[in-house]
């Protein structure tokens, strides 16, 4: 029986982004059955050297790894995570061998059923039926069906996948990702860029709490917060307490616009203070566990220390990360928050949140590659963007372009080059703004390499006096005004 697989499944097994799926949809170089793909055509499309890419076992042993240092072994010593890892996967190989003998036993009672009815149709039998019978016996038990080795044994690493991870399907939005280790749903949601709702993500306040429609969970930790009867025998259950057993189908709130996200007042922690040039200072921090931020990749917050006057600041980290924050301070003479930042680089320091505001979102329902254009310190939205989609692993093509003023660095230039090498589909410039040079003049630069700017979605932050020459010459060049942000850097 001809096997469908989601994309996020599919996307796992032959190690590519699920961008790269999408395009071959769209092409119509893969056939979609209600959102799924046959794992023949998957095989068809991807050559089997990547199918036979050990990186799936690595990748999951890390996850079994990890997952044994946060829970509690039996005292009776279970068998070894690695061990278990791999002799699933010897047992998912036994059942994909197992399915293919009885597949190919099943063409040889087919055929010799015909074989039956065309000797049972003459009037008499020829004196050699017998033997020929035989003889077609024979040859048919010796022949391999060798054109359905390479499906049994992607099969195979799609069995192993599936007891290794789970799959989550969130509605109504319809979004999917897998759930690895001991995640609870709601660490596996975030982690894979989804704004689901939630609030203390320790089982107190009740916001996470989601409907199961089909599936099994188990729940993994404790929690406080009571669910009511009615609510249990619905399905209501809370998404950062519990794990998923097998594949499910939820009912969750999520986050689709700024407007969906609560206003919030956190005190945050600075865990390390960095100065990488004269013109920002990094600040990375951390969110009490019990009261973590939530926000939309690419928004800003209000940012305050003791009595100091408050300073607006982009986040530059992603809403994946975490209880862990960044901002990239651009450095203000006569401004008395990053003097005393400079001036006091030792960690510890509290800083009183409030926010999150702004709209320069993801346009994550878009299909379209994304183009970023960071200006100085505006790589920091810039940078909580790129992370949000690389986690969200929809975009085709990621392209950045990062220009620097005079007395400007590309500070983080060094992580920049690593997407780079590190993705095939992430393409970096840096680019350096010489004397009087209006930057406008560096954007061919840039846009020159992609085709069909039409089929771009651009999001630029910079200094403000240099958005308007900006937007005016992507407009001029094909990119469609209502696919261009724009964001001040703050
Ligand atoms: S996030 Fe508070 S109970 Fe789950």
């Amino acid at each position: 029986m001809p096997r469908l697989i989601t994309l996020s499944r599919a996307a796992r097994l032959v190690g590519v982004k699920r961008g790269a799926l999408q395009k071959k949809i769209r092409k119509g170089e893969l056939r979609t059955f209600e959102g799924e793909i046959l794992l023949t055509d998957l095989l068809h499309s991807y050559p089997r050297a990547e199918v036979e890419d050990t990186s799936m076992l690595e990748r999951v042993e890390q996850i079994m790894e990890q997952a044994v240092n946060k829970i509690v072994r039996p005292a009776n010593g279970a068998p070894d995570s690695g061990a278990l890892a791999a002799r699933i996967l010897a047992l998912s190989q036994e059942l994909a061998t197992a399915r293919h003998e009885a597949r190919r036993l099943a063409g040889v009672i087919n055929g010799l059923q015909a074989q039956f009815d065309m000797l049972g149709a003459g009037a008499t039998l020829p004196d050699d039926a017998f033997s020929t019978l035989k003889q077609w016996l024979e040859k048919a038990l010796a022949t391999e069906a060798e054109d359905e080795l390479e499906t049994d044994e992607l099969f195979a690493q799609e069995v192993f996948l599936r007891v290794m991870a789970a799959q989550v399907r969130i509605l109504p939005s319809g979004h999917e990702f897998l759930i690895e280790g001991s995640d609870s749903i709601l660490e596996a949601g975030l982690r894979s860029g989804l704004a689901l709702a939630y609030g203390c993500s320790n089982g107190n306040c009740g916001k996470c709490k989601a409907k199961l429609v089909s599936g099994q969970i188990k729940k993994i930790s404790q929690h406080d917060y009571v669910l009511t009867e009615a609510e249990k025998g619905l399905g209501y259950f809370l998404t950062c307490s519990c794990t998923a057993v097998t594949d499910v189908v939820l009912e969750a709130d999520e986050a689709l616009g700024s407007q969906d996200i609560p206003q919030q007042n956190i005190d945050i922690r600075v865990r390390k203070i960095d100065r990488p040039d004269d013109r920002v200072v990094i600040l990375q921090a951390k969110t009490p566990r019990t009261n973590r931020l939530r926000f939309l990749a690419g928004q800003y917050l209000s940012l305050k220390i003791d009595d100091l006057p408050p300073r607006d600041c982009s986040i530059s980290s992603c809403p994946c990360d975490d209880m862990n924050l960044q901002f990239q301070v651009p450095v203000i003479t006569g401004d008395r928050f990053t003097e005393y930042l400079t001036a006091n680089t030792r960690a510890n320091v509290v800083i009183n949140i409030k926010g999150p505001r702004g709209d320069f979102a993801l346009n994550e329902e878009s299909p379209r590659s994304l183009i970023f254009i960071a200006g100085n310190a505006g790589f920091g939205p810039i940078k909580s963007l790129i992370e949000h989609a690389m986690a969200l692993d929809i975009a085709e093509d990621i392209y950045l372009a990062w220009i620097t003023t005079d007395g400007n660095s590309h500070y983080l230039g060094n992580l920049c080059r690593s997407w780079d090498d590190a993705l095939d589909n992430f393409h970096y410039t840096a680019l350096q703004v010489e004397n009087e040079q209006p930057v406008e003049s560096l954007l061919p630069e840039i846009i020159g390499k992609p085709d069909n700017l039409d089929q771009y979605d651009c999001y630029v932050c910079m200094p403000e006096p240099l958005l308007d020459p900006v937007k005016s010459f992507l407009t001029a060049n094909g990119v469609p005004e209502n696919q261009v942000r724009m964001e001040p850097l703050r």
